[in-house]
């Protein structure tokens, strides 16, 4: 069964002459433990694409289903539990609470939805560990690096163990070996714990951890591409966007 499954999804923004068609008929489906990179212009709809499948934002039309769910048929309430326990967010510009600590920022999301926090400290401390934070923990995060920021962001978007990890850019602004940190762990969350990563990027070589492909022009769908078992991914992803002259 697919754990996404879109049907004639669309979002339109404004209205008359301000009118944009962000996304247009989207058809897609993700299995559980893909990992796919979506890639395209500026302004071809790939952040649209993920603030839908968050439920952070209404479609116009056409539906969308979380492991079977259908979130027009789902209360506001039931949404909210969706994003907080069943997703996990990894956008550009975090909402990282300064006021916090890093390991405090980490655990918000169990503090926000008032969670025993015992449960969670192991997977606090596993998660520190996996991203290279465990010196960091007890820092104000304004007082870590951009990039310990964001393997923090990381870390809170894995806390509550979500199917789905919708991640946009993630390596926007980290250094290579930053990037190839964050790609390795979103790879291994797929691989090891069989979770769906959906992941946004303009990088060829960040593309070229997932292992399906799909490429956005002006709010449609232009290409979906098996990557499994194509050996040197980079190139072959490099070859179709200058191809599509993106
Ligand atoms: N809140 C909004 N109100 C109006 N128009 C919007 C809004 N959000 C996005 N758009 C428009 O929808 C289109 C798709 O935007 P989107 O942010 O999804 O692009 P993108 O592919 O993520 O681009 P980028 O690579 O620059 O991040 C753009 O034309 C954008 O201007
Ligand atoms: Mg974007």
């Amino acid at each position: 069964m697919s754990i996404i499954k879109t049907e004639k999804l669309s979002k339109t923004y404004g209205s008359g002459q301000t009118l944009v068609e962000a996304l247009k008929n989207i058809d897609l489906q993700i299995d559980e433990g893909d990992f796919v990179a979506v890639m395209g212009p500026s302004g071809s709809g790939k952040s649209t694409l993920l603030h839908l499948l968050g439920a952070l934002e209404n479609p116009s039309s056409g539906s969308i289903e979380l492991q079977g769910k259908r979130f027009s048929n789902l209360s506001d309430r039931q949404l909210t539990g969706l994003r907080r326990f069943n997703i996990g967010f990894v956008f550009q510009f975090f909402n990282m609470l300064p006021i916090l600590t890093v390991e405090e920022n980490i655990l918000m999301p169990i503090i926000i939805a008032n969670k025993n926090q015992k449960h969670y400290r192991k997977k606090l401390d596993e998660l520190l560990k996996m991203v290279g934070l465990e010196a960091r923990r007890n820092h104000f995060i304004d007082q870590v690096s951009g990039g310990e920021q964001q393997r923090a962001a990381i870390a809170r978007a894995l806390i509550t163990e979500p199917t789905v990890i919708l991640a946009d850019e993630p390596t926007g602004n980290l250094d290579s070996a930053n990037s190839l940190q964050v790609l390795n762990l979103l790879k291994q969350s797929a691989q090891n714990f069989k979770q769906t990563v959906v992941m946004v990027t303009h990088d060829a070589k960040a593309a070229a951890f997932a292992e399906r492909l799909i490429l956005l022009k002006d709010g449609k769908f232009v290409l979906k591409e098996d990557l499994k078992h194509v050996p040197d991914k980079a190139k072959r992803i490099m070859n179709i966007l200058s191809k599509l002259h993106m």
